[in-house]
């Protein structure tokens, strides 16, 4: 069943009416890990936020946001105050935005809990201990008087899991979850993920620049271009047999074992406001022709469930 469902969704600058994402759709399955990859500056964050109706002020968003079949953007702000951080939650790159650095992760966790569940305090700091313990935290009920400062990155970023995990969400969207992170500490927290996935049927809208991080996690690829859909796939298929000249060149940046020199990706993602005519990747495509710089290709089916916006491939 589908548990999550964007269709034609659009985020744009309010005032200029400047398109910053475009027609995008796509749908998560319960328990399915998506991943939305891309450049910076493709429009993922931007996304994310919108489904929790969080955008910053002066974008806007507009299309259909199915979640548990009900349209989000048909909700009331207090129904959506109940769904966000409760069947829908959200974690960062960076967990000391979102931690705060005057009370304990105790307190923090166990607020949560208090505010999704109408606990007592003290049956919720009891319940975060046991999340803190599920996240992976040694000595969970000594850690709940710690403050975030004293925690290193990789256990504040366990305890925003946690947080998120208070709630009981079915939808966790995962915007660089770990690209703070260094290289055992990102291993360990995509483990952690792949865990919960497992443990509590969570779905997950993984959100990463890396297609390193998404190969180890996610069932299905979408790749995002300057604010749309450009190629989608399943995980395997899209590594196998990647069509759009973008994610190919995606892949050639990977590092790879026994590759020395990375085929860097030059030039940058077009801003919103001077993006190219036709085919938004058509000025760093290697095998454009002139119709590109025209005319914009729709996205077509090319095999089982893959999907490329490209008139060559
Ligand atoms: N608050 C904002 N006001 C204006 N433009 C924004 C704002 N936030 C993001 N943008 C622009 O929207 C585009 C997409 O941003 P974002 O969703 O953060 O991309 P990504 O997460 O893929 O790096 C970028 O070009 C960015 O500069
Ligand atoms: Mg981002």
């Amino acid at each position: 069943m589908k548990l999550l469902e964007a269709k034609d969704l659009n985020i744009f600058l309010a005032k200029s009416r400047t398109p910053i994402v475009e027609n995008l759709s796509f749908d998560v399955a319960s328990g399915e890990i998506l991943a939305l990859v891309g450049e910076s500056g493709c429009g993922k964050s931007l996304t994310g936020l919108a489904i929790m109706r969080l955008l910053p002020s002066g974008v806007e968003a507009r299309g259909k946001l199915f979640f548990q079949g009900k349209n989000l953007f048909e909700l009331s702000q207090e129904e959506m105050r109940a769904i966000r951080g409760g069947r829908i939650a959200m974690i960062f790159q960076d967990p000391m935005v979102s931690l705060n650095p005057v009370f304990t992760v105790g307190y923090q966790v166990a607020e949560v809990l208090v505010l999704h569940q109408k606990i007592s305090f003290k049956k919720a700091l009891e319940q975060a201990a046991s999340l803190l313990a599920e996240v992976g935290i040694p000595a969970p009920k000594e850690r709940l008087k710690s403050y975030p400062h004293e925690l290193s990155g990789g256990m504040r970023q366990r305890v925003m899991i946690a947080m998120a995990l208070a709630g009981n969400p079915s939808l966790l969207i995962a915007d660089e979850p770990t690209t703070a992170l260094d290289v055992t500490i990102q291993a360990q927290i995509l483990e952690l993920l792949r865990k919960l996935r497992e443990t509590r049927d969570l779905a997950i809208l993984l959100i990463s620049h890396d297609l390193g991080v998404v190969a180890e996690l996610a069932d299905r690829v979408a790749v995002m271009y300057a604010g749309r859909l450009v190629e989608q796939a399943s995980c395997v298929e899209l590594f196998k047999n990647p069509l759009h000249p973008y994610t190919k060149a995606l892949l050639e940046a990977l590092p790879q074992p026994g590759k020395k020199s990375l085929k860097a990706l030059s030039g940058h993602v077009p801003p919103p406001g001077a993006r190219p005519k036709g085919c938004k990747f058509s000025e760093r495509c290697p095998i454009a022709q002139k119709r590109c710089f025209e005319e914009e290709p729709s996205l077509r089916a090319s095999g089982d469930g893959h999907l490329v916006r490209c008139f060559y491939v």
